[in-house]
């Protein structure tokens, strides 16, 4: 049996800076622990690696979503401070979130952690998930990287960012009026986040958008031991993205769900 590669901190750093990341950068990071084989010292090491590569002028984010625990409930209450985040996205995340100096944004089901000079710039208002105002929005603003350690596009939650901004038909907003959220100082105010959700019957491929990508040139990877990495600016994802959307609405759908959308939209 072939045993799975050893990787260090190290290793790490060289194949960060060689998908180019610098000192000074932004960015959001989803990621699978396991995929790069075995990690030195687990999920802390990609956590060391990403942190030093950008420096103290750079700052790291990630997804601490708890959309599968809160978006069909109502009257809920998250807990920012103490509600994991492995279960929906992963152990360097859960992690990430516990580290002394880590800021948690308050959406219910779309929060991020961030630490860094730009942690607070990108918390957003906690109204919605993706669009105006949000995380997402924020890291348009300031031209962040989108990094991707050992997962496809499936899971880029920055492609649900051109269908907020599109105003996709297929989705609607629900809110969480009767939801409370816990502020990390133990306050309790009211949730003011909203949800733009599929409708029923309709199903996103975004694994497609991996190959659009590559082929505009805007791609930029390698691999560390298993785990191919990828890195790419949010505004190439968000500007190549829209442009496909403009003549389809209905693009980042499944075939199945875009046959669907043409004959309900009547087009
Ligand atoms: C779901 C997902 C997190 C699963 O990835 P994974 O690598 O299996 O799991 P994690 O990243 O949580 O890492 C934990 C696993 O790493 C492995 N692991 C543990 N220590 C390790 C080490 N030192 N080195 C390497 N792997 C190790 C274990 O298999 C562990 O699984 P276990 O917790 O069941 O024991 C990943 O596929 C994914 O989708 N990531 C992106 C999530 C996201 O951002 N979603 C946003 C919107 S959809």
């Amino acid at each position: 049996m072939k045993s799975k590669p050893y990787v260090t901190k190290n290793d790490l750093k060289k194949g960060l800076r060689k998908v180019g990341l610098r000192e000074g950068d932004i960015v959001f990071v989803h990621s699978s622990l396991s995929s790069f084989g075995y990690v030195e010292n687990g999920a802390d090491t990609v956590i060391d690696a990403l942190l030093e590569t950008v420096g103290s002028s750079g700052t790291v984010v990630m997804p601490a979503f708890t959309w599968t625990l809160y978006h069909d409930k109502v009257g809920v209450v998250f807990d920012v401070a103490n509600t994991p985040v492995k279960n929906e996205v992963g152990l360097i995340p859960e992690v990430f979130r516990k580290r002394k100096g880590v800021m948690r944004s308050i959406h219910i089901c779309h929060s991020v952690t961030a630490m860094g000079p730009h942690a607070k710039d990108v918390m957003g208002d906690g109204v919605r998930s993706f669009g105006e105002g949000s995380t997402f929005h924020q890291l348009y603003k300031l031209d962040s990287w989108y990094l991707l350690l050992g997962v496809d596009f499936s899971v880029c939650s920055a492609l649900h960012m051109v269908e907020e901004f599109m105003q996709v038909p297929y989705r609607y907003y629900r809110d969480f009026r009767h939801s409370k959220v816990i502020l990390p100082d133990g306050r309790i105010i009211p949730c003011k986040s909203v949800e733009f959700l599929r409708k029923k019957g309709y199903y996103n491929d975004f694994v497609k958008m991996g190959a659009i990508f590559d082929q505009a040139g805007i791609l930029r990877t390698t691999f560390i031991g298993n785990a191919k990495i990828i890195n790419v600016k949010i505004r190439d994802i968000f500007d190549v993205t829209k442009r496909y959307m403009e003549k389809d609405i209905g693009f980042l759908l499944t075939l199945e769900s875009r046959r669907r959308l043409k004959q309900e939209m009547n087009i």
